[in-house]
């Protein structure tokens, strides 16, 4: 039984339409990331479920009962915004048990709430501080702290982490990963950072214009996108995306691009028999080129690519290069010496193949 789910949920300003008609299913205890680009409807369908925005259409329930008629605090939930705004003069442990407070909780078991989340979070020997003497990381923490110790069925963070530095927010990212399976609660996630996405969920859902794209495990999406979106969204340096044309060459299926010709593992080259389409989109991932220095694969297995700009980035290097007249970017061991200019042989690994219909961009 899902915890969260939302059937054909949608949302309207005034004549604009921003969601429409989502379907998605929360397991219990998942950790659910929304992902897509600015503007796609990520916090609207958040702030719909904490119960901050109306609903237009569609339904939320909880546990299988509808909730979108409830108060915000009669959904058991708890938000961490990007904004989380402590208070100043109230040291961690007094913002932490803010809530409890208001609700006339006893003593004795705010104090026993706060030690156990202070516990996890790593924010004890921090208790007597106030904000200002902490660091950005260690803020964000107790504003989590805030929530967490509300007790709440299901977290709701809202990017929590964009106001950090990327170190932190690397460290911070991992603490969250702990910490989600210490608590072993339903928490639902928006970001806009893919490398959050993936590293933290459990289920994935991607967002464009209001739609979701697609949704499942974070390996899911990255190994087989359902489209061109999901496809170039996930995964840096981003997938590559070539311009052919399917075309039969000695009983091979193959894409035939300006400048290469590359043969179609038996499964995919099937699957294209069945569609319809033959002015197709090959997408492959710059790690799912491998040096053929030796340059023994086949003409149909190899791309010839001329590299234009090289990026060291410590154990990879990322090379720009140009094939033909489209651009290429391969992820490379820097240990490889590479000239500029320089004409090199590249081996397609056979599962890192990936077709999408020119015209409606679905993966064939
Ligand atoms: N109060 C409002 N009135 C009218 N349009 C709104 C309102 N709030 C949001 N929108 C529009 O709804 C769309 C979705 O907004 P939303 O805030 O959900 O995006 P988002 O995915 O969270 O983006 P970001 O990553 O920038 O936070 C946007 O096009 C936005 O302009
Ligand atoms: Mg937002």
């Amino acid at each position: 039984m899902p915890r969260i789910e939302l059937s054909k949920l949608g949302k309207r300003y005034g004549d604009v339409e921003v969601l429409h008609g989502i379907d998605l299913a929360m397991e219990e205890h998942e950790f659910t990331v929304l992902v897509g680009p600015s503007g796609c409807g990520k916090s609207t369908t958040l702030r719909m479920i904490a119960g901050l925005e109306t609903v237009t259409s569609g339904e939320i329930y909880i546990d299988g009962n509808p909730v979108s008629h409830l108060e915000p605090k009669a959904r058991d939930l708890a938000m961490v915004f990007q904004d989380y705004a402590l208070y100043p003069h109230m040291d961690v442990a007094r913002n932490m048990s803010f809530a409890l407070r208001l609700q006339k909780v006893p003593q004795a078991e705010i104090d026993r709430k706060v030690r156990d989340v202070a516990e996890v979070l790593g924010l004890t020997a921090l208790l007597n501080r106030k904000p200002a003497e902490l660091s950005g990381g260690q803020r964000q923490r107790v504003a989590m702290g805030r929530a967490l110790t509300r007790d709440s069925s299901t977290f709701l963070f809202d990017e929590p982490l964009s106001n950090l530095d990327a170190k932190l927010r690397g460290q911070m990212r991992a603490e969250l990963a702990l910490m989600s399976q210490r608590v072993q609660k339903n928490m639902i996630y928006v970001t806009h950072d893919q490398i959050e996405a993936m590293t933290l969920a459990d289920r994935i859902v991607v967002m464009h214009g209001g739609h979701i794209q697609q949704q499942g495990s974070p390996e899911e999406l990255f190994k087989r996108p359902a489209n061109k979106f999901v496809a170039g969204f996930l995964g840096m340096p981003p997938m590559n995306f070539l311009a052919g044309e399917l075309q039969a060459r000695d009983d091979t299926l193959c894409v035939v691009g300006d400048s290469f010709t590359v043969a179609l593992p038996p499964a995919l080259a099937e699957r294209c028999q069945s569609h319809s389409a033959r002015e197709v989109v090959l997408g492959i991932r710059p790690s799912d080129l491998v040096l053929d220095a030796e340059n023994t694969a086949a003409a149909t297995e190899r791309f010839t690519l001329d590299v234009v700009v090289t990026e060291y980035i410590g154990a990879q290097s990322v090379l720009i290069c140009d094939c033909a007249s489209q651009r290429m970017v391969v992820e490379l061991k820097s240990d490889v010496p590479v000239g500029l200019g320089q004409r090199m042989n590249f081996r397609i690994n056979p599962d890192g193949i990936h077709l999408f219909d020119a015209q409606s961009e679905v993966a064939i």
